[in-house]
């Protein structure tokens, strides 16, 4: 394992005179250094992938080899990858093994959208005076893809924003978290193994107040894709004028349990989802909705559930719930429990905390306008709401200003279809909680969490343009 990385830029390594310490998320301390990048590498970066997109030196069926090869590399170096994403973001080794094993399916299946890009026929004749005319539309690439990629996932969502680009022919400049950096750096050298023309990809390492807002002002940057914070999301959706524009923002995430669920699996299920990389992931569960008949029942077998959860060292293969990203992450967490407590939340299970580690914690007796309940908390928290009637519920779930994903658990058909139909999210799972993601499904929110949809087909729809060509066979 290397102890210091360079940018990626132009298909070379390059080092620069400042530097970046990525520390390990469990001890805290120094894991590796990483070249930071200074606004000169960030307008090599872009010009590199302004040059490379002029140059269109790849074929989709180039492209499809290139996404194809990456995703066996991902496999092949599968376990230092997922040692490296413990490292960095101190996610549980075997939640770390699991997202190796996405990204590197985020990767075939972006390899074979690469082949299947095209447009249709218009039948312009239709229109009175269009006679003898042929018609159809192309797909094209936008250009430059600028991609600022989260924390929590440093290899999948890095990939849900590059493999779907390259598969669309497109040029990236990656700013990857600066918290977690190397796993965007591993993955270059993966491209660069499996022959990826050089300037395709470029990764400039910094944080979002410099290189992101070098990024943001670059006019050669025909769209971004984000992940992130909706005060971010919303700074880059007033700065970026007409540019495209992809947004996976925040969730508090919303699941019903109603009268008529099988208890039991809801509990189980919901306690797993709760909780995964220490609530870090936007479709983690934060709101529980618990019918009144069956909060009892449910409430202690959900706790049940939570003791079974092993906390601690994320590198033990068999430990559920490791540390927050950060230290003061998990300050900001406990003061919000706290101001809820203040405010006559009760703490069911859990609230204390160690360094950057909080305990799974579970809160009754919230209040709608507590934080804990009504913004997105993005920590090892969850909330347990009663209610009496279903169309009620859906009416107070609907106050979020978010909209990812939510779930119900119940047996009758009609509340689920009920309720599917009606609560706004850009997600919805029946008989499973919020934090559901396969690769391949279109993923993306409404409201506050977002703007556009991930998943490979649904961002190469958003990573190219339509762009129509008719005939005049009159000429
Ligand atoms: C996210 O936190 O938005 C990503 C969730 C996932 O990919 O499972």
């Amino acid at each position: 394992m290397k102890n210091e990385y360079q940018l990626y830029i132009d298909g070379e390594w390059v080092k620069t005179s400042d530097q970046l310490e990525v520390l390990n998320k469990y001890t805290q301390d120094t894991y590796v250094k990483v070249a930071k990048a200074s606004e000169k590498e960030v307008d090599l970066a872009v010009s590199a992938a302004e040059r490379a997109f002029k140059k269109d030196t790849m074929s989709p069926y180039q492209r499809y080899e290139i996404l194809k090869r990456v995703s066996e590399l991902l496999q092949e170096n599968k376990e230092e990858l997922a040692r490296n994403i413990t490292m960095e973001a101190g996610k549980p080794l075997k939640q770390a093994r699991t997202e190796v094993d996405r990204a590197a399916l985020t990767f075939e299946i972006s390899a074979e959208e690469a082949k299947r890009i095209h447009g249709e026929g218009v039948p312009v004749e239709a229109a009175p005076g269009s006679e003898n005319r042929m018609a159809f539309t192309i797909k094209v690439p936008v250009g430059v893809v600028g991609a600022i990629s989260p924390f929590n996932f440093p290899i999948n969502l890095v990939a849900h924003k590059i493999a779907p680009a390259i598969a669309a022919g497109n040029a990236v400049v990656l700013k990857p978290a600066s918290k977690t950096p190397i796993s965007s750096l591993k993955l270059a050298e993966l491209f660069h193994e499996a022959g990826l023309p050089k300037g395709f990809l470029n990764v400039v390492v910094g944080s979002g107040s410099t290189v992101g807002n070098q990024m943001m002002e670059d006019s050669r940057i025909q769209l971004y894709t984000f992940t992130g914070s909706a005060e971010v999301g919303m700074k880059l959706k007033q700065n970026t004028g007409l540019n495209k524009l992809i947004l996976e923002l925040g969730n508090n995430s919303p699941v019903i349990i109603d009268k008529e669920a099988d208890i039991a699996a809801a509990a189980k299920n919901s306690a797993a989802k709760s909780f995964a990389f220490a609530g870090q992931v936007c479709i983690s569960v934060q709101r529980l909705y618990i019918h009144e008949e069956v909060k009892e029942e449910f409430q202690n077998k959900f706790i049940e559930a939570v003791k079974k959860l092993k906390i601690g060292d994320p590198n033990d293969p068999d430990t559920d719930v490791g540390p927050m990203i950060a230290e003061d992450e998990a300050i900001r967490t406990e003061q919000w429990i706290e101001e809820a407590k203040q405010a006559g939340a009760k703490v069911v299970y859990g609230g204390q905390r160690e360094g950057a580690l909080v305990y799974p914690t579970v809160l009754s007796n919230v209040k709608p306008d507590m934080k804990v309940v009504c913004e997105e908390i993005f920590a090892p928290v969850v909330t347990l709401i009663p209610f009496t009637n279903i169309e009620d519920c859906i009416e107070e779930v609907n106050k979020s200003p978010y909209g990812l994903q939510g779930g119900i658990f119940t047996q009758n058909l009609d509340t689920a279809f009920y309720a599917a139909k009606n609560v706004q999210v850009g997600g919805f799972m029946i008989n499973d909680a919020s934090q559901y993601r396969v690769d391949l499904m279109p993923y993306g929110g409404v409201k506050d969490s977002g703007w556009g949809k991930e998943g490979p087909k649904y961002s190469i729809e958003e990573m190219t343009e339509e762009r129509l060509v008719v005939m005049n066979l009159k000429n």
